[in-house]
């Protein structure tokens, strides 16, 4: 404070840049104190040259701390660190990392969704039974249930789950030698789950000595960046916010620790979700009329030629062209389109992560019933979410086509045919995507279109090749 001559105005400024940074990371600091060491200046003395500063001293405001107190109050997560087969009994071991649990409660493991309930809970050196354990307990569980478990999966109560998803950004501390990298793979440990992730995209790199942030490819040693980490297979976690113990891990480079990271969800929706239908005692209904029928009725094959895209970058234009030319060679085709869907099947949904999910959950089935009723249909959505995109193609794999309609963020917002990056850009419009909500590019689509180095002409022509070759039925075309 002594080199700005003791500013109540600098140390404001300064005071604020520091809560909004800390508060991005959910954290709220106890104190901002202005001090100098020069004449001890807020140190154990208040200071005579900031009688402005109201706060206490450096010294009483560390005697205001306290040790947290364990995680007891947080929903249960006791993540499974070994499975014991004890006599006849399985014994399922590990810590109890927050919250509590009891025999007879119903647990559910994530990332199976398995459900059993705890038969007993054996503890080591005690005597009588012991009935419930909590936060900090290092326990044994029997279950009423012979479960396929392993070292990873986490237990919860049903009512308050972890996260399960295979995607979620980080803020990263990179101590490697060598720079993390998009691209790069690490091993992630994280409670006691051990899994190899990939560095899908550094976000920006913050500077720590100035709080600056900028774009890289690359996070060097000490710096501090905020990336999105893919694995393989879905995972448990929780945002750090909502849960530091399973929201923070360690990626190792070869044998070593490299990097420490915060788990954050914003952005990205929890794949939780269940696929499987509610209703019980339902049966499927075999048609009659097969798919080849159909196809050789209508005289081509049908399917999903599913458009993904940046917003701008031409996705409804060419559908809209391309179901136009099908038609006048007389094909049966259909276009459904983002903003036409948002006015009636979606109308209920907005652009949170979880909305989109469930938009393209709709999307992806409807699409499925008409490329079945022989009609191929041309999808025109962002999906913006990669997982999602897998989802609508699992309904029905074989007719499903993914097709990305490629132009760079630049290039959508320099067409900005809707005025919305203008707006997005303002603020006026949040989660939007490729300015404040993600787009997962597509790693293996079917097809590209580059609507950035294509006319629309050629891009229409590019598509109806691709349609000829995949869907037209042999010597009818
Ligand atoms: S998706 O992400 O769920 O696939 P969808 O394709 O249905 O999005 O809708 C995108 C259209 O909604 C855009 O073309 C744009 O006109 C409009 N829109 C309004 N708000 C947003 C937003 N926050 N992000 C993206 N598109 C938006």
């Amino acid at each position: 404070m002594d080199l700005v001559d003791h500013a109540e105005s600098r140390f404001r400024e300064v005071a604020d840049e520091v809560r909004k940074y800390l508060g991005s990371m959910g954290i709220t600091p106890a104190h901002i104190l202005p001090v100098s060491a020069r004449h001890g200046d807020g140190l154990a003395n208040k200071s005579d040259n900031m009688p402005w500063f109201e706060g206490p001293t450096l010294i009483a405001a560390l005697d205001e701390l306290q040790a947290k107190p364990l995680p007891v109050e947080l929903p249960l997560r006791f993540p499974v660190q070994d499975v014991y087969k004890f006599d006849e009994r399985r014994i399922i071991a590990g810590r109890i990392e927050s919250g509590r649990l009891s025999v007879g409660d119903e647990l559910l493991f994530s990332p199976t969704n398995a459900t059993a309930r705890v038969k007993s809970i054996e503890a080591w050196s005690v005597d009588g039974p012991v009935m419930s354990a909590s936060a900090g307990q290092s326990i044994g569980i029997t279950l009423d249930d012979q479960l396929f478990l392993e070292r990873g999966h986490v237990a919860s109560h049903r009512s308050e789950p972890p996260v399960e998803t295979n995607v979620f950004r980080a803020r990263i501390f990179w101590l490697g030698r060598s720079p993390l990298e998009v691209g790069r793979r690490y091993k992630m440990k994280l409670a006691t789950m051990e899994h190899t992730v990939e560095v899908q995209a550094i976000e920006q790199v913050i500077d720590v000595a100035d709080l600056s942030q900028r774009p890289a490819d690359r996070i060097e040693r000490n710096e501090v960046g905020e990336i999105i980490l893919r694995a393989r297979a879905k995972l448990a976690l929780d945002s750090f916010v909502d849960n530091p113990r399973l929201g923070r891990f360690v990626l190792i480079d070869g044998y070593d620790m490299a990097g420490g990271g915060l788990v954050s969800m914003e952005g990205f929706p929890d794949q939780r979700a269940r696929n499987e239908p509610t209703s019980q005692n339902i049966t499927a209904v075999e048609h009659r009329v097969t798919s080849d029928a159909r196809w050789q009725a209508n005289g081509h094959k049908s399917g999903v030629l599913w458009l993904t895209g940046l917003s701008g970058a031409g996705k409804s234009t060419l559908a809209v062209e391309l179901e136009q030319a099908l038609f006048r060679k007389g094909w049966q085709a259909y276009v459904l389109d983002g903003d036409n869907i948002r006015f009636g099947l979606s109308a209920d949904l907005g652009f949170a992560p979880e909305d989109r999910a469930e938009n393209i959950r709709r999307v992806g089935e409807v699409a499925a019933l008409f490329a079945r009723a022989g009609i191929l249909v041309i999808t025109a959505f962002i999906s913006p979410y990669r997982e999602d995109r897998d989802r609508a193609r699992s309904v029905a794999p074989e007719l499903f086509h993914e097709v990305h309609v490629k132009a760079d963020l630049s290039v959508c917002e320099g067409r900005d045919p809707k005025g919305l990056y203008k707006k997005a850009r303002k603020g006026e419009i949040s989660d939007f995507t490729g300015i404040s909500a993600p787009y997962e590019a597509p790693s293996a689509p079917e097809l590209e279109v580059d609507t950035g180095a294509l006319s629309l002409n050629e891009s229409i022509e590019q598509l109806l090749g691709y349609v000829e070759a995949n869907f037209g039925l042999n010597g009818r075309d």
